[in-house]
């Protein structure tokens, strides 16, 4: 039984390691695909979204079905790690079941880890459910810590309800959290060390983001940028940190907290551009696979679907094929009036 169990195991390793991968122009292997699963939210975070916003109408949004089909070809070349991402993931009805759906992934493809970026504002109702469904890790968006400064800062939420979605993820057995703060002048840079002392207490990790001109927001981005040197000097006046060798496969750079279990990271797209190593595609809720959050290069993948139901061969081709117009890279510029005008609530973080 055993010699037939790895006969199986071993024709198996055979056959995914003949599948075809996805390696891009510069020689970047893809293996990491970020999809965003709606473009609604029940927040309307100042560094995210306009005021008034218009949504997608539901015919353009793919269905669940299509975002697993989607997510089958992706992982049958080669990709390890899924994270879905928004707008909100948990406002998306029968999330649960597709979050299930994809989790089972693990046990016919390659897929290692399924991870979710949220605001934490439904996790009460979710958590549990997540886990079961197989979800390794979660992210949580928080920038402050004070009732009426969050309700600024994103409009609609409301802090207490995130800080028990928080509660509710580690009650879940979720294994190191983490945080999301986005840290803008003026804003919440005074709150640098107050969110990384939350961390430590309540033995979550923390990244730190600069922001990104991602569509049209009310403020100026030049005058709100805060760059990851600046919040590391912030940092240091208060912990000693030191260097992590610690990598997830996204783009923070880590650090130690001495005598704690916390890591910190910082994402700096724009002072330190980690392009070189890139190893992700994005795929929006209309199903358009987005080669590089900061370019538009982008391929129809709805179209394909639509056109071709489960015809997963095209598809796969489609996504071979889109290799090649993979760029170099991001050229962000804080300064200048926004060249991406997609909002990142339709590009899936
Ligand atoms: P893990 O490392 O797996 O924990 O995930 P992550 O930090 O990559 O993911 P998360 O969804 O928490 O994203 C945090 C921030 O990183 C978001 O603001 C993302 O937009 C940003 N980010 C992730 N990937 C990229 C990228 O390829 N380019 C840029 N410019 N930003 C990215
Ligand atoms: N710049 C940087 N980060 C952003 N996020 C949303 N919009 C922006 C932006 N313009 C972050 C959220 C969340 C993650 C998915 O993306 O805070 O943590
Ligand atoms: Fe919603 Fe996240 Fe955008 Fe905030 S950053 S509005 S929580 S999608």
């Amino acid at each position: 039984m055993l010699a037939l169990l790895n006969g199986a195991r071993t024709i198996y390793k055979i056959m995914l390691e003949n599948q075809p991968q996805l390696i891009d122009r510069f020689g970047r292997k893809v293996t990491y695909v970020r999809m965003s699963i709606t473009d609604r939210c029940d927040f309307r975070c100042v560094y995210c979204m306009d005021e008034e916003m218009t949504f997608m109408p539901r015919a353009q949004v793919l269905t669940l079905e299509e975002i697993l089909f989607l997510l089958r070809a992706f992982c049958e070349l080669g990709v390890e790690k899924v994270r879905i991402t928004g707008g909100e993931p948990l406002v998306r009805r029968n999330v649960d079941w597709l979050m299930a759906e994809i989790g089972k992934l693990k046990q016919t493809t390659v897929l290692k880890e399924l991870t979710l970026t949220t605001n934490g504002s439904q996790l009460r109702k979710y958590a549990v459910k997540l886990a079961e469904a197989g979800v390794d890790r979660i992210n949580i968006s928080l920038d402050s810590l004070r009732q009426e400064r969050f309700k600024a800062l994103t409009r609609t939420g409301n802090l207490d309800t995130v800080l028990d979605g928080i509660d509710a993820a580690k009650q879940a057995g979720f294994k190191r959290v983490k945080l999301n703060a986005v840290i803008m002048k003026g804003r919440n840079d005074d709150e640098v060390i107050d969110l990384a002392n939350f961390a430590i207490h309540n033995d979550l990790d923390i990244s730190y983001i600069e922001e990104m001109p991602l569509g049209h927001v009310t403020h100026q981005r030049a005058e709100s940028f805060c760059s990851s040197d600046e919040v590391l000097a912030i940092l240091q006046t208060g912990f000693q940190l030191h260097r992590s060798t610690s990598v997830t496969g996204g783009p923070s750079r880590y650090y130690q907290l001495a005598g704690t279990q916390s890591k910190i990271g910082f994402i700096s797209p724009h002072s330190h551009n980690f392009c070189e190593s890139c190893n992700r595609v994005r795929v929006t809720t209309e199903g358009r696979l987005l080669l590089c959050l900061g370019q538009e290069h982008s391929v129809d993948l709805r179209g394909i679907i639509r056109r071709y139901p489960g015809d997963i061969e095209r598809l796969k081709e489609a996504i071979i094929k889109s290799m090649d117009i993979k760029p170099e890279g991001h050229n962000f510029n804080i300064s200048e009036q926004p060249i991406i005008f997609r909002h990142m609530s339709a590009t899936g973080g």
